[in-house]
């Protein structure tokens, strides 16, 4: 299973990388307002940032709705680095640019689904990510797990290789459940990922060791 971080916060970047369990970052133009990172300029610099901290695979998302837009777009995002992967909303439009760089051996990742048929056309259109946003759909008393699942079924029936990309994670055991159902990747936040370290026996049993060992080794 990959971790890839779902921020475009540079230090939280460094922190998921020196943890070393990161494979990539997802962001997306929120996140990108989030930093302040505004002008296509600074956007693409950011990228440029973001790949040079991490070895894995970067999406980087296209602001064009209309297909010949996203080419032009998707281009240029994808010639900042190798690492980059072109991220495309799932719309008709989105779909054809999923195709068309999938026909050219350019990574993809079809975001913003929330139904299995959406992921059945992303995984048809050749996308190497399809983006479940599985804690927007819990924000609307809809199983977002629920829609994992299928997607694993529909993959597996016929062996598609798309990656199931779990993204809109809210908490740690959005990643346990992930993991359980067989998503290939999750996208979270840095405090989900970090929240797999803890556990209170954990903390009880160390400081139980260190003070024995005060103790045999006075
Ligand atoms: C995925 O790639 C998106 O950037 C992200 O996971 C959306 O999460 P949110 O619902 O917390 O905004």
């Amino acid at each position: 299973m990959k971790f890839f971080i779902d921020t475009a916060n540079l230090n939280q970047i460094e922190e998921a990388q020196n943890l070393g369990v990161l494979d990539g970052v997802t962001t997306n133009p929120s996140l990108m307002a989030k930093e302040g990172i505004t002008g296509k300029q600074n956007i693409l610099d950011h990228y440029a940032k973001i790949c040079k901290i991490v070895d894995g695979d970067v999406s980087a998302e296209v602001i064009a709705t209309d297909f010949e837009n996203m080419i032009i777009e998707g281009e240029e995002l994808a010639s900042i680095n190798s690492q980059i992967v072109i991220k495309l909303p799932m719309t008709h439009d989105g779909i054809k640019a999923a195709k068309y760089f999938s026909n050219k051996g350019t990574k993809t990742n079809v975001t913003l689904v929330f139904s299995a048929g959406q992921a059945l056309l992303a995984a048809k259109a050749g996308a190497t990510y399809v983006s479940p946003f599985l804690g927007r759909l819990d924000d609307i008393s809809t199983d977002g797990l629920n829609l994992i699942s299928e997607i694993r079924e529909i993959y597996d029936n016929y062996n598609f290789q798309t990656q199931i990309l779990a993204a809109s994670i809210r908490h740690t055991m959005h990643i346990i459940d992930c993991a359980k159902i067989g998503a290939d990747v999750i996208t979270s936040p840095l405090s989900s990922i970090s929240g797999l370290l803890n556990h209170p026996l954990t903390d009880i049993g160390l400081e139980k060791f260190l003070s024995d060992y005060k103790k045999g080794n006075k």
